[in-house]
């Protein structure tokens, strides 16, 4: 069995979103460890996107992932990171295939509702990063 970081990003929550994602996630066989509600602070988004801090989205995206708030999930099951990215779709919603949540429910390549681990690496970094007492 696998963990990974889920996030319904700040639009997912504004948007009512919330039900859908977790709906499909435990539909798929993924079981949730671990759930909260938060506003990021500018530090901790920093850190989680630390890989894009030289991209010229960065401070775009720094202040969307912490303009309100959003609820961090750890989810567990065979290839749960495979998994959930699968559920996601592609970055970009518009190219993301019908069906997935992205594809589903978003138009804009910021705004794209959710967040999935890409990487076991990843995945314990951001797991600790969010909850390091698991
Ligand atoms: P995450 O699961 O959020 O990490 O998405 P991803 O792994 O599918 O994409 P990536 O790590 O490449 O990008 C991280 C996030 O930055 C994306 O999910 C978008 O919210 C945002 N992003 C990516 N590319 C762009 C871009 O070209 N412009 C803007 N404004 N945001 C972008
Ligand atoms: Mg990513």
């Amino acid at each position: 069995t696998e963990r990974t970081l889920i996030l319904v990003k700040p639009d997912g929550v504004a948007r009512g979103l919330v039900g859908e994602v977790v709906g499909r996630l435990e539909a798929k066989g993924l079981r949730l460890v671990a759930a909260e509600l938060r506003t990021l602070p500018r530090e901790t988004a920093e850190q989680h996107y630390a890989e894009h801090s030289e991209k010229p989205f960065f401070g775009s995206l720094v202040d969307f992932i912490t303009g309100g708030p959003l609820l961090a999930l750890v989810a567990e099951g065979p290839r749960a990171i495979e998994a959930f990215r699968a559920l996601a779709g592609a970055t970009d919603p518009v190219k993301a295939a019908p069906g997935t949540i992205r594809g589903d429910f978003a138009l804009e390549v910021q705004n794209n509702i959710v967040h999935g681990s890409d990487s076991p690496e990843s995945a314990a970094r951001e797991i600790g990063l969010f909850f390091p007492s698991l």
